[in-house]
């Protein structure tokens, strides 16, 4: 099976060089996407998702450049016929998501996840369609409620926070099943953190506004419990109704520090 996966990775090399060559278009024309999608949703559980050894699994060496090359056929620059293509392969990135919280496995489909569906809403749409907010929303539970949110939890919280903004950016009303999951309530909590930097937070800000467009009414309660003070409450009430939300977070974000 090793020998099987150090095989294909010519294979995966001879893609790559023909993205880099030809461009996006080329490697959709060519095959090359079919190829590089059969080897995400294969290789991964070659390597039996044990990613103890993850610096020297071929397999899994090779799933993780199967995941950049995927990226790479997506974005920079977005290309929408491409990522109408890779989200077939959406069931099998959340079932991972759902078996393994391990950072080596969730960052790259994290990656995948988000650059495939960004700025795309029919992708978006099928992402949402499958139950993906769901998954992504509990791997965000399930990171904060390590007993000792760790750094590495922690770094991967934000990542995890990114994707799920990239998914309901372009119409929050899918948002609506994260209130089931405290979403809100575990990006504040996220938030409060002092050790995450500025770029960091503002994500999570942003995140927050997307979540909240179609429920501002709960973000308000959670705050009252939450972060502010009446003044401060106050005030955002009237921002909730005029809607205004990322604008004024960022106002107390860089007013407390
Ligand atoms: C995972 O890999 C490590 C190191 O190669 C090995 O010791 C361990 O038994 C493996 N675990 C499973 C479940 O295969
Ligand atoms: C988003 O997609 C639209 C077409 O659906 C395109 O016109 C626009 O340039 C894209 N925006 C970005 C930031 O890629
Ligand atoms: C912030 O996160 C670090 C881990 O990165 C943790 O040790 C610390 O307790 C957290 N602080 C708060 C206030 O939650
Ligand atoms: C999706 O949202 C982005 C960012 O808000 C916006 O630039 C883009 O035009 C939207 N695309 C579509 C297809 O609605
Ligand atoms: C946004 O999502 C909701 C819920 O899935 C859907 O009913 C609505 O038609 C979508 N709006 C747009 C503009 O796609």
């Amino acid at each position: 099976m090793l020998r099987f996966c150090l095989q294909l990775q010519l294979s995966l090399e001879s893609c790559v060089y023909s993205l880099l060559e030809n461009g996006q278009t080329y490697v959709r024309d060519t095959g090359c996407i079919s190829l590089l999608l059969q080897l995400f949703r294969t290789t991964l559980s070659t390597s039996e998702k044990n990613v103890s050894d993850e610096n020297t699994d071929p397999c899994y060496q090779l799933w993780s450049s199967v995941c950049s090359t995927l990226c790479a056929c997506v974005n920079n620059p977005q290309n929408e016929d491409n990522q109408n293509i890779c989200y077939s392969v959406f069931p099998y990135a959340k079932e991972w998501l759902e078996s393994c919280t391990e950072p080596e496995i969730v960052r790259p489909i994290c990656s995948f996840l988000g650059l495939t569906v960004a700025n795309n809403s029919y992708v978006q749409k099928y992402f949402a369609s499958i139950g993906g907010l769901a998954t992504l929303a509990k791997v965000l539970l399930e990171l904060m409620h390590d007993s000792c949110l760790s750094h590495s939890s922690m770094k991967l919280a934000v990542v995890v926070t990114k994707t799920l903004d990239a998914c309901i950016a372009n119409n929050s009303t899918m948002g609506v099943v994260l209130a089931k999951y405290h979403t809100v309530s575990e990006l504040l909590k996220l938030l409060s953190n002092e050790t995450l930097s500025t770029g960091e937070k503002i994500s999570i800000i942003l995140t927050i506004g997307h979540c909240t467009e179609v429920c501002a009414e709960q973000l308000s309660l959670k705050l009252y419990d939450n972060l502010l003070n009446v003044n401060d409450a106050e005030e955002l009430d009237v921002q909730v109704r005029k809607r205004c939300l990322q604008n004024y977070w960022k106002k107390i974000h860089f007013a407390q520090n």
